[in-house]
């Protein structure tokens, strides 16, 4: 998959399915599962390391999950996902050259082949044109963009007029840089379906509603094992408690083997 496909999906009306994975275990599973696309997102700084918002993740620590995700795949590689990989925070704010730096060593040192970041502040727009020059495919990405939680928090955006018209001109700010898709996180309304009539990108939603080209989700909130549901992305089964339960159940019967004196007292299901 390549980000030109993406493109030829939206002219043909066949939805973009973006689903994030974090390691090699996740990147399995929803590859497996169909994905066309999977992001290493930056939100693996809450779901897979711990931490209370995406700040702390390192271009390091992105690319370190990224080579993961890119082990994890078993189809042939011209059918394997693209995998876009978030540019964290500050690694795209302090200067072209820094995010040049960042964005290829995602991409030369791992299966990675675009890369994703936040807003379309001028700096930004110029940091993409650099990106996009060079030979790096860049997904934009507007609405809630939780890189900058400390100052929208995490709020659905784009509730006024003024703001729906900026939301409206930075979309059409990074298709003309050069992003070969957008997401649009936590917005709603005709404006979503406005944007993606006019774009001649892709527009791909969470929390946007069903008018949009493509669909991403955050995988460990699909399987219900985040620790806080965002209101927008429901989950499809309690994949937390699922877990918990089996563990507890198999944990019971190993102890009720080390207590019981015979291997015939041992309960019905079979050893793992
Ligand atoms: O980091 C992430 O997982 C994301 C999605 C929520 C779009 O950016």
């Amino acid at each position: 998959m390549r980000p030109a496909d993406l493109i030829r999906f939206k002219q043909k009306g066949r939805t973009i399915i973006v689903l994030t994975a974090w390691d090699s275990i996740s990147a399995s599973i929803v590859e497996k599962a169909g994905a066309d696309v999977v992001l290493v997102g930056d939100s693996l700084a809450m779901v897979a390391l711990g931490h209370e918002t995406t700040l702390p993740v390192t271009v390091d620590q992105m690319l370190h999950h990224a080579q993961a995700v890119g082990r994890g795949f078993t189809s042939a590689i011209k059918d394997q996902p693209l995998i876009v990989c978030d540019l964290p925070f500050l690694s795209y704010q302090c200067g072209e050259d820094k995010a040049v730096a960042a964005a290829g060593s995602l991409l030369k040192d791992s299966c990675a082949a675009a890369v994703k970041l936040e807003g379309a502040e001028l700096e930004t727009i110029s940091v993409i044109k650099r990106l996009v020059r060079m030979g790096i495919p860049v997904m934009g990405h507007l609405g809630l963009t939780p890189q900058s939680v400390h100052q929208i928090g995490y709020r659905r955006q784009a509730q006024d007029l003024r703001s729906q018209e900026k939301l409206k001109e930075d979309a059409f700010q990074l298709e003309k840089a050069g992003c070969f898709a957008v997401v649009i996180e936590h917005v709603m309304g005709d404006l979503v379906s406005h944007l993606r009539h006019k774009l001649s990108i892709p527009l791909i939603g969470i929390g946007a509603g069903n008018d949009c080209d493509g669909q991403v989700r955050v995988t460990a909130d699909l399987l219900g094992l985040t620790k806080e549901q965002p209101p927008f992305s429901k989950a499809l089964i309690e994949g937390h408690s699922i877990c918990v339960d089996s563990l507890k159940d198999w944990i019971q019967r190993q102890r009720f083997q080390e207590e019981s004196p015979t291997k015939e007292s041992i309960p019905e299901k079979p050893d793992c």
